[in-house]
Formats: structure tokens, sequence, C-alpha cells
């Protein structure tokens, strides 16, 4: 459907749960988060629904989120429901990889087609500091899993922060050489856990070209990443720009948090609940929201933090 800027909305990420087996640093809060009442999150069937609402409405392509969405009950059944619904092209998921090992042959199955992957260190130490709880052989174990399961074009999420792994970008950029993956570099949003950290760990993105200057643009973008990469390697780097870069003309996505809420703009508090509706209410209010996306975001750095009202836990990524 086309948005009131012209917009063609095509793209719905689905989170399926606060909860999340991690609780980095830049997300979620120390002590994890208040388990909402059961009653209040969306059913599975409730999920369904709205994709299959929004997929009337021209949705293609899902992506499925959290907190973590491997830590919800049934999360292989719903991906094999979302990937049936008639107009779903795709649905893709973001993990933070530890429990791959259990489920990504039968994610695969499922028909999800692709994953991305959380990865912020390549260091044991700093794993478990950045995640709080994590262990780095578990993620890494779970690249692995995704690979032996078939999986291709996997992504791997590293979130820059300055003094914590700037060090490490050419190491993570050395990755794309032999492997057909993209190691997306994101800039840290002062969103959720990333409310508090301090001015100097905001790297642009322009660090990565610095410090690794031997990539080359392919000259063009997925999605919301401008692609790089090293001549003749066999992956590429993605550079995503949330902060240094506006790309609300572009934007073609909503949201659907766990507890039933679309939101339009994933920096504005503005949402709109579907729960307890029925699939033709729903399709309405998904209708509204997304003439309701709003033109751009307001002001986002350091100073002026999003104003999403939630934690990216509580949105997803
Ligand atoms: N800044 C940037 N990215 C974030 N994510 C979560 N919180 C933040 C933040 N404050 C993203 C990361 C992670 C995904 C689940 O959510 O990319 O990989
Ligand atoms: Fe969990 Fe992902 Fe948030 Fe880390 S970023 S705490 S892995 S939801």
């Amino acid at each position: 459907m086309i948005d009131n800027y012209n917009r063609n909305i095509t793209y719905m990420r689905v989170s399926v749960t606060e909860l999340c087996n991690l609780r980095c640093r830049y997300c979620m809060p120390e002590e994890g988060i208040a388990k909402k009442a059961h009653e209040d999150m969306m059913t599975a069937e409730e999920t369904i629904m709205a994709v299959k609402a929004a997929a009337r409405l021209g949705i293609r392509k899902i992506r499925v989120t959290g907190g973590e969405p491997l830590v919800k009950r049934g999360i292989v059944k719903l991906c094999g429901a979302i990937s049936h619904i008639p107009g779903i092209e795709e649905v893709c998921m973001t993990t933070n990889g530890t429990l791959l090992p259990r489920f990504a042959k039968e994610l695969k199955a499922a028909g999800v087609s692709r994953l991305n992957i959380s990865l912020d260190t390549l260091d044991e130490e700093k794993y478990r500091h950045i995640t709080r709880m994590g262990e780095l052989k578990d993620a890494l174990a779970g690249l692995e899993a995704a690979e032996q399961a078939g999986f291709c074009e996997t992504k791997i999420n590293c979130v820059l922060m300055g003094g914590f792994n700037d060090d490490e970008i050419p190491r993570f950029a050395e990755l794309t050489r032999n492997r057909p993956i993209e190691v997306r570099f994101i800039e840290l949003m002062p969103i959720g856990g990333g409310i508090g950290f301090d001015k100097a760990q905001f790297v642009s993105c322009e660090t990565v070209l610095e410090k690794v200057p031997e990539l080359e643009s392919l000259g063009r973008e997925d999605g919301v990443a401008r692609l790089y990469a090293f001549p003749e390697a066999a992956g590429r780097v993605g550079l995503i720009r949330p902060v240094s870069c506006e790309f609300c003309e572009g934007c073609n996505k909503i949201r659907l948090t766990a507890d039933g809420k679309i939101k339009p703009c994933l920096h504005s508090a503005q949402e709109i609940s579907l729960k307890g509706m029925q699939e033709d209410e729903m399709e309405e209010a998904l209708r509204r929201a997304i003439l309701d996306k709003p033109e751009k975001r307001e002001a986002l750095d350091a100073e002026s933090p999003s104003k999403a009202g939630r934690d990216m836990n509580q949105i997803g990524g």
C-alpha cells in the first residue's frame, strides 16, 4: 500500500516476544523486563491474522524479531504459518544466534529464507560484557548451524560502539573475504539501553571506511544498508546509518510489537493496537497506521534520544 508520502509499504517487522536470553547493554536493562500479562500479548493466532491482514494491504516481506524470537514457544510453527500466507514472499529472522544450533534446520524447513545474527564482538570477554550473560561460542555455533542448515546470505549485525568494538572493525570485515556473508555495521542509536551511552561511543559508519580503506563501494543498497566489498571477496560489508543519515524518504516498513501495537515509525511514540481484533478490523487499523506514518523522524543524536517510548527488545530491533 502506498502511504501519504508516496512510499510503498511492503515490509513488516513482527516482534514475537519481548523476552531474551541475553541482556545487550544497548538494548535491554540489566534486570531484564517485567514479564507482561499473558493476556496482553498477541497470541500466535492473532499474529497470523495480523500478517494476513497486512498481506492484503501489500506487505510482502516479514522479519520475525524479538526480544529473541527463538525463546518464543512454538516459534517454528509460527514461522511456518507466516511463510504460507498468500502474498508473503519472504520470511526472515533477526536472532542473537545462540539457539540456532537447536533450531536452524527446522526454521529452514518451515520456510524462513534468511537470518540476521547479532554479533558485536569476536572476543569472549567482551561478548560476556556486552551481552551481560552470553557466551561467544554459542553465537559462533549458531552462525555455523545456519550455514550447515543451508541458509544463504546470512548477515551479521554489528552495532558500532566507540572504545568497545571499533578496534575489531578490520577483523569483522575480514570475515567477508572467504565467506558469502554480509557483515553490517550499524550505528548505535540513542534508543533503549543506547540512551545511557556516552556521547563518544556514538561513532559514525565513516569509521569503517577509514579503518578499512580497501573496501570498495558496490554502488548499490540492500534495504537500509549501503554495500561495500573487498575486491574479489565472497561476502560484503553493509553500512547502516540510522543516526548520521536519515532514510525516512525510502522507508518501506512498519512494525508490529509482541503486545499487538503497530508502530508506523520506530522513533515515534505513536502506536495503533490490533490486540483483540478480528482480521477485518486489523486490516482497517493497519490501513490507518500506514496512512499515519510520519514523513520523517525527529532529530536523533546523543542529546536528542529517540521518542520511541520503548526499549528495543519491546519493539524488535
Ligand atoms: N542501537 C542500534 N541497534 C540496536 N539494536 C538494538 N538496540 C540498538 C541500539 N540502541 C539492534 C541491533 C541488534 C538488533 C536485535 O537490534 O542491531 O542486532
Ligand atoms: Fe536480546 Fe537482541 Fe536485545 Fe541483545 S539486542 S538483549 S540479543 S533482543
